[in-house]
């Protein structure tokens, strides 16, 4: 499968067109942002520690029983992935509380939530991907029907029950992560986009360190050190 003419380029991925109009290949790029693009950085091989976590962690929901839209790695950064409609929900699970939570509604930083707090943001950049309830997704036509949304709540929790399970064996506390689904040519909801340290936090359970975007967002280091710890203990 070759590339063709670029499809979409984003804030982490470019979409390219292949000679299957039912798939597409994914381009992980070294870019990195925060704050909707208010901060800007480049991190050369972050795209491929993305991709080759995103593949992993994927593959591993697939076993599960998620459906994905990954057909296959192809090289270091790029994924041969099923052409979706993408619902333009961003669903948010929590398990700890931070980052806008927090700022938010007050909830202490780190306090451990009693269940998986499922959230539904807005996919749109020009308005700061603001927070939805179940009414707005229906009222602006975000999905066909509340089953749907009811479905996207299923997987989120799902998604994170066994990705949490996964990390603890790795001694990394998976706080909290952003998920994207989108329709297939059959109807069928899909994982896509991506599940790597750009759109997860991770939390190291013995220092409480933090391995995720936050080192960029916050300064705390080195972005490519903690995502290649990532990736180590996503392979052990
Ligand atoms: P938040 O605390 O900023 O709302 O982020 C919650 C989690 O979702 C965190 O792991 C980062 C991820 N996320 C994204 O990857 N992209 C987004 O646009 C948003 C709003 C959150």
């Amino acid at each position: 499968m070759i590339k063709q003419e670029l499809l979409h380029e984003g804030k982490a991925k470019v979409l390219y067109k292949t000679q299957d109009k039912n798939l597409l290949i994914s381009e992980f790029k070294d870019d990195l942002t925060a704050g909707n693009a208010a901060k800007k950085g480049n991190e050369k091989g972050k795209g491929i520690l993305n991709c080759k976590i995103s593949t992993q962690l994927f593959e591993l929901l697939e076993k599960h029983g998620i459906k994905t839209h990954l057909v296959k790695m192809l090289n270091d950064n790029h994924q041969l992935i099923k052409k979706v409609d993408i619902i333009m929900i961003e669903v948010v699970v929590r398990n700890i509380a931070t980052g806008s939570l927090t700022k938010r509604l007050g909830v202490e930083d780190g306090t451990v939530l009693p269940f998986a707090l499922v959230e539904f943001y807005y996919k749109e950049d020009a308005l700061n991907d603001p927070i939805l309830n179940d009414e707005h997704c229906i009222m602006m036509d975000l999905v066909k029907s509340e089953s749907d949304l009811k479905e996207l709540k299923r997987l989120g929790r799902e998604i994170n029950s066994i990705l949490k399970m996964f990390f603890v064996k790795r001694r990394l506390n998976l706080v909290d992560f952003k998920v994207e689904f989108g329709v297939d040519n059959r109807g069928n909801i899909l994982l896509a986009d991506e599940i790597s340290p750009d759109s997860c936090r991770f939390w190291d359970m013995d220092t409480n360190e933090k391995l995720d975007k936050d080192v960029f967002r916050q300064n705390l280091g080195n972005v490519k050190v903690a995502y290649q710890e990532i990736l180590n203990r996503v392979l052990k």
